[in-house]
């Protein structure tokens, strides 16, 4: 059988300022838009809507009107749509990469790879979609049969953060659409053009009308439009990646309807050098988990701790390898970290290294600002002599800083790696078989890297414990989370 051609698009044919509502390109109803600007230079690439309460209303009705027919679809049927909506993405990686790099800043290499990495979510819902198995419960008693089946939540709100503008918001919406929910969407103010123009690809690839609705709004009307969207009896599920105050904030204000709620929220996460550990592989895990997309995920580490007998020999590596790294805007073949998306980002980064000296920390590389660059770059950094009082431990810096702390023995580096309310990834090294398992046992996290710093995966099940929230997006059990259980028991049967 000939497979129909999938068009490769340019990038400026990618760009769409619209919101996406019921299946069309439309302005906010109040005609207002906002500007999305390249963190590199400042520069504006598009105005697009800014979108208030009634758009995101359009937005549910049209995912209301769309639930039935798109629930009652075949899974397979579903799943050849999405398959269709994961060839069109990947023919066109590589001006999703540059959109990506021109939005968000992370040079070419990741932007492209970030497309395959949600690519890959695309690909991995369409298969589970013809899996959505229930079961025949062993009867109970004669003439009753009891079964449970699974259904889809209904409409899910997805709100995405600007870090992975792609990777994010197609890891929720392809479970959703696979489990036959509708979705309406808000990808972030900084970074909405990747989303809509995977919108563009997933109409094309077969998505009805009113199953896939996104609307963009801007950081001021952004809380009072989403605010429509939680009280709205009709949204089932919010599924939402990004900070712990926001995530607490959408908990609270959905109760009123008792929505279903994915949170992946911020991580603070430690990486632990113990002294059995090969150093060289332990730094090179460490530069792959903290220095993608410049420091700024939820995952990368933001608080190291070496051993003390191997401290500064650890120090050394790092700093070597830290101060070689290539900070370019992503037009550079050869960058290897990009700008910060934006200022208020670099005076967070800027205030966490400043605290750290004030407060004795050493600056081993970095540690300054890159104003030649412009006013979003700051320099990879290596600071030496961290400690619990500096402001970097207890928060994310969200940002190319890595601060080292010392530790004497395994008791005191779980204790202080668990001493904090987040939990979503943890980092160790070591080559000693038994503590690999007492450690990766006795981290309170979602996520444990084992002698890897490069963790992400959509056959893996990601999400956090304690205030990194709830919920897991990828693998098998991925889908659950739009999904809800039905019991069913059927009597009369003798
Ligand atoms: C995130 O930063 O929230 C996600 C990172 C990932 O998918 O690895």
């Amino acid at each position: 059988m000939t497979q129909p051609t999938l068009q490769r698009y340019e990038l400026r044919d990618l760009i769409r300022a619209d919101n996406f509502i019921d299946g069309k390109w439309t302005a906010a109803a109040s005609g207002q838009r906002f500007q999305v600007t390249d963190p590199a230079t400042g520069e504006v690439i598009a105005q697009v809507a800014d979108s208030g309460a009634a758009d995101f209303r359009a937005a549910t009705d049209a995912a209301a009107r769309a639930f039935p027919g798109w629930r009652d679809t075949l899974p397979k049927d579903r799943a050849a749509v999405l398959h269709r909506w994961h060839a069109l993405i990947v023919e066109n990686a590589d001006a999703l990469g540059r959109l990506i790099s021109l939005e968000q800043g992370k040079p070419f290499a990741e932007g492209r790879g970030e497309v395959m990495y949600g690519a890959s979510y695309v690909a991995w819902f369409a298969d589970e979609a013809t899996r959505i198995y229930g079961d025949i419960i062993p009867q109970q008693q004669r003439g009753k049969r009891m079964s449970a089946i699974k259904e889809p939540v209904g409409i899910v709100a997805a709100i995405t953060p600007w870090n992975f503008p792609l990777a994010m918001i197609a890891r929720k919406i392809a479970p959703a659409l696979a489990a036959g929910c509708t979705v309406v969407g808000k990808p972030a103010e900084d970074t909405p053009l990747t989303a809509l123009a995977l919108a563009m690809l997933a109409h094309e690839a077969g998505v009805p009308p009113g199953a896939l609705n996104l609307v963009s709004a801007s950081r001021e009307h952004a809380v009072e439009a989403v605010k429509d969207w939680l009280d709205d009896n009709r949204v089932r599920k919010i599924t939402f990646t990004g900070s712990t105050p926001v995530g607490k904030y959408l908990a609270r204000e959905s109760a009123g309807t008792l929505k279903k709620l994915s949170l992946e929220l911020g991580g603070n996460a430690p990486f632990i050098v113990f002294d059995d550990a090969d150093l060289e592989a332990a730094a090179a895990g460490l530069m792959a988990a903290k220095f993608r997309n410049g420091g700024q995920t939820c995952v990368c580490p933001n608080r190291v701790y070496v051993q003390s007998s191997v401290y500064e020999k650890f120090a050394d590596i790092l700093t070597t390898r830290v101060a070689a790294l290539k900070v370019a805007p992503a037009t550079d073949p050869s960058a290897q970290i990009g700008p910060m998306i934006n200022a208020r980002a670099v005076e967070k980064i800027a205030r966490h290294v400043d605290d750290a000296v004030a407060r004795g920390a050493r600056v081993l590389t970095g540690g300054k600002r890159l104003a030649e660059l412009g006013q979003n770059w700051y320099a990879p950094t290596v600071l030496a002599d961290a400690t619990p009082e500096m402001q970097l431990s207890c928060e994310e810096t969200f940002g190319p800083v890595v601060p080292l702390f010392r530790f004497n023995d395994e008791a005191e580096a779980i204790r202080v790696a668990n001493d904090t309310p987040f939990g979503l990834a943890s980092y160790f090294y070591s080559r000693d078989v038994r503590r690999i398992d007492r450690v990766s046992r006795l981290l309170e996290a979602g996520i444990v890297g084992i002698n890897e710093g490069a963790l992400a995966s959509e056959a893996a099940p990601f999400g956090g414990v304690k205030e990194s929230g709830y919920g897991r997006e990828g693998s098998k059990y991925g889908l659950d989370d739009y999904l809800s259980l039905k019991y069913l028991c059927q009597g009369g049967l003798e």
